[in-house]
């Protein structure tokens, strides 16, 4: 069968055209399958004006015909549909339905519902005006329904229907419907949660969605449709200050220098003064382009292209703003995180952060508190887990224009991308910027790299050893420091064991722990080698994140990853400190290769074969490869 989401671009596009001049609800459904949202989402389609024709013709046609509008084996059918879908469509992150009345359209962002997809919610919800929060009458108020709240609360939507579902099931009890509602109440008032609505229903009887229903007759509120069609949409964003994050900017060699991106707050005409952030450079708006020609003014959710009356420099990720209204500039801010990664946050990880159109990379510190989303108690911790809420400093490599969450969803959010999977685990709302990321500052010094270098005869660099314990990375480190000095490099050997009796001594060997222990060690090394020294770290560092993340500190070109390569069974056989045996009997927890992971490097520098190169051959390469590298003559 086809189903409504089966829709192309143009069919929405045509949709949105023809009901043009009708407000628009997004909303979003929390409640998970068994709560009855496929078959309240299927029933809203369903009994409204079903505006894809195309896509229901059968369906409809043949409930006309049937004279069975809105019930029967059609309905079951595209309720089946939906549910259906749902199931495949776990990796599938939010399916937006549209559908409209006379009043207005909606647009639904229909969330798989599972306990562990908060992330689709939370994609979902980043534009919804309203939330309809379902409760299953016969199970009350659950975890589940109060960090649904929660989030709601968190990503600022205004509005929130409270569905009693399933209401048939214990017999229209106005007595079940008035505890559900006073246990929510007070729980939303603690979060702050205004304008809520509470409807008793039974989505699958048709119960007080399009009509009044004749078992409920003590409920006085509106139908869910009803609501839906009048609720109050903020003008809100019409009425902030201009922001739009720069998409893509026009190729030169076009007639005309534009700058393309949808302008997520307020209204931009020509002539409005504007500056460009993160730079702070001003200029007026020149002309509003679109595809059907220029416009005298442009607001908010509109794609444009921006010329300015300037010739300034303007790049993809930055921000066009009101000139009198500015957005902050900043790299540290606090926020709320919400972590979706089925991995725990791990505090000091280098993550892919996208904020507004820019890409940058963030690092998370130890949350300042989780919340309880059951009892809103702060607790202390040092990570965040799947679903859990907390509230964390975060850095960026780099100031980024921003507004407070609050201010303004588009340039207040964020999300947390895992940089090998690629996969969201994180979203963020900004509080505040901090102010010590504006206190602090480069100091400029007048012996520079190049100076240095003319001195010690030499280039700095960063020769990185990772491998299994026992694979030999000291072995080799040391007898190339060796050579090295023989050559007259002024160098210094890291080592993972003697740096954990000093700088590192507060660390042990969980996953935090090791990724904490290599961002310092990288630091040092990063001063060493601004020192003008080949530096020779030495550490099991067993996770790509945190290697790439020390590439990228130091500079690809001053970096050198040597993996020294040796199966585990061979380092086990060595096992020259005998932590091998001792891990297997089970007395030292976490170690590498036996209870803890190592991610091999894909794309090593330098590969060195232990089984078949013997320490003094190690050597030898490493020196011919700095050679080639020019760092040593
Ligand atoms: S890393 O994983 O954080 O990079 P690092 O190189 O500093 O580790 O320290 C590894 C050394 O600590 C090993 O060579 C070994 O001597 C010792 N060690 C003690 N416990 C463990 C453990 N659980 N896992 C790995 N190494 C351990």
């Amino acid at each position: 069968m086809t189903s409504p989401s089966n829709l192309i671009a143009d069919d929405i596009e045509q949709y949105l055209a023809r009901h043009a001049n009708k407000s628009m609800l997004r909303f979003i459904t929390c409640g998970s399958v068994d709560d009855g949202k496929s078959t309240l989402i299927g029933r809203l389609l369903y009994e409204s004006k079903l505006v894809f024709e195309d896509q229901l013709t059968a369906l409809e046609a043949d409930s006309r015909k049937s004279g069975t509008q809105g019930e029967g084996l059609d309905f079951a059918l595209l309720v089946d549909g939906l549910a259906a879908e749902r199931e495949q469509g776990i990796t599938i992150d939010v399916a937006y339905r549209y559908f409209s009345t006379e009043q207005r359209k909606f647009v639904v962002a229909d969330t798989p519902g599972h306990e562990q997809y908060t992330r689709n919610m939370v994609t979902g919800a980043s534009t919804a005006d309203l939330a309809v929060i379902l409760i299953d009458a016969r199970k009350g108020v659950l975890t589940q329904t109060r960090r649904h709240s929660y989030l709601v609360s968190l990503l600022g939507i205004r509005h929130v229907v409270i569905a009693v579902n399933k209401l048939d099931l214990v017999d229209y009890s106005q007595q079940v419907f008035d505890e559900i509602v006073s246990e929510y109440t007070s729980f939303a008032n603690e979060i702050g949660l205004a304008n809520v609505v509470a409807i008793p229903m039974s989505a699958y009887m048709g119960d007080n969605l399009t009509d009044r229903s004749p078992n409920t007759p003590w409920y006085q509120g509106p139908t869910l449709i009803e609501h839906l069609e009048t609720v109050e949409i903020s003008e809100e964003l019409a009425g902030s200050p201009f922001r739009m994050p720069v998409q893509w900017v026009n190729r030169p060699d076009l007639d005309f220098r534009g700058f393309s991106g949808q302008i997520v707050s307020g209204v931009v005409r020509p002539g409005d003064r504007v500056r460009v952030l993160p730079s702070g450079k001003e200029s007026a708006v020149a002309r509003i382009v679109t595809m059907d020609g220029d416009l005298d003014e442009a607001p908010a959710g509109r794609s444009v292209t921006i010329t300015l009356t300037d010739e300034i420099d303007v790049s993809r990720g930055d921000v066009l703003a009101a000139a009198d209204a500015l957005p902050g500039v900043a790299d540290q801010f606090e926020a709320h995180v919400v972590w979706m990664g089925e991995h725990e946050m791990l505090p000091e990880r280098p993550y892919l952060c996208q904020i507004g159109t820019m890409t940058v990379q963030a690092r998370i510190t130890k949350p300042k508190y989780k919340v309880n989303v059951n009892t809103l108690e702060k607790t202390a911790t040092n990570t965040l887990a799947l679903n859990e809420i907390g509230v964390c400093n975060i850095s960026f490599d780099r100031p980024v224009p921003f507004d407070a969450y609050r201010a303004n969803r588009d340039t207040g959010g964020f999300i947390l991308i895992d940089r090998l999977t690629n996969t969201t685990v994180g979203a963020g709302m900004i509080a505040h910027s901090l102010r010590r990321s504006d206190n602090i500052h480069w100091q400029a010094v007048d012996v520079n790299e190049q100076a240095r270098q003319t001195l010690n005869g030499h280039r700095p660099q960063v020769l990185w050893f990772t491998g299994l314990s026992g694979s030999g990375k000291s072995t080799i480190a040391n007898e190339l420091e060796r050579q090295l000095y023989a050559l007259g490099c002024h160098t210094y050997l890291l080592d993972g064991d003697n740096v954990r009796h000093g700088l590192n001594r507060d660390l042990g060997f969980t996953e935090a722990d090791r990724v904490e222990n290599i961002r310092r060690v990288t630091e040092v090394a990063r001063l060493m080698a601004d020192a003008g020294l080949i530096v020779l770290a030495s550490f099991i560092s067993p996770f790509r994140a945190e290697r790439e993340a020390a590439r990228e500190l130091v500079g690809s070109d001053q970096f050198c990853e040597v993996f020294v390569d040796t199966p585990i069974d061979v380092a086990e056989q060595r096992d020259p400190k005998g932590l091998y045996k001792k891990a297997r009997r089970g007395e030292l927890a976490n170690f590498t290769g036996v209870d803890s992971p190592y991610e091999s490097p894909e794309h090593p520098d330098l590969r060195i074969d232990t089984t078949a190169t013997s320490p003094e051959e190690a050597g030898r390469l490493i020196i011919e490869h700095l050679r080639g590298r020019g760092v040593i003559a």
